[in-house]
């Protein structure tokens, strides 16, 4: 187990809360064992959850690497990117 400067596990931090149930969360252990987004065509899974996980990981300082089959979501991950890094500094 890895602890953090205040003693916390690592991996048990939590990125995200998805409500206000306090089990309702994405945490690194949850990142790092991989994340499945599953909805219908259009229906927000890049726009949305893709893109508030990948804030979410620029946030922690982490990078990453994505791969796109859609041509035109190339710029949409770099503006994502561009805007989360000019957030933080
Ligand atoms: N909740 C929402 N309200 C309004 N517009 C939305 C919402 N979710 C997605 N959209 C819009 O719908 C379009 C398609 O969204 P997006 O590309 O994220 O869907 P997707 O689930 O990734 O689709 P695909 O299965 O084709 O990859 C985008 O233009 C996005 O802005
Ligand atoms: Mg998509």
């Amino acid at each position: 187990m890895i602890k953090t400067n205040n003693g916390v596990d690592f991996a048990s931090k939590v990125l995200l809360r998805f409500s206000d149930n306090p089990s309702d969360t994405w945490s690194i252990d949850d990142a790092v064992k991989g994340t499945s987004i599953m909805g219908g065509t259009g229906s927000g899974k890049t726009t949305a959850s893709g893109k508030r996980l990948a804030q979410t990981f620029l946030k922690e300082g982490w990078g990453g690497l994505i791969l796109c089959a859609k041509t035109d979501e190339a710029q949409l991950w770099r503006t994502t990117a561009r805007k989360q890094v000019g957030k933080m500094t």
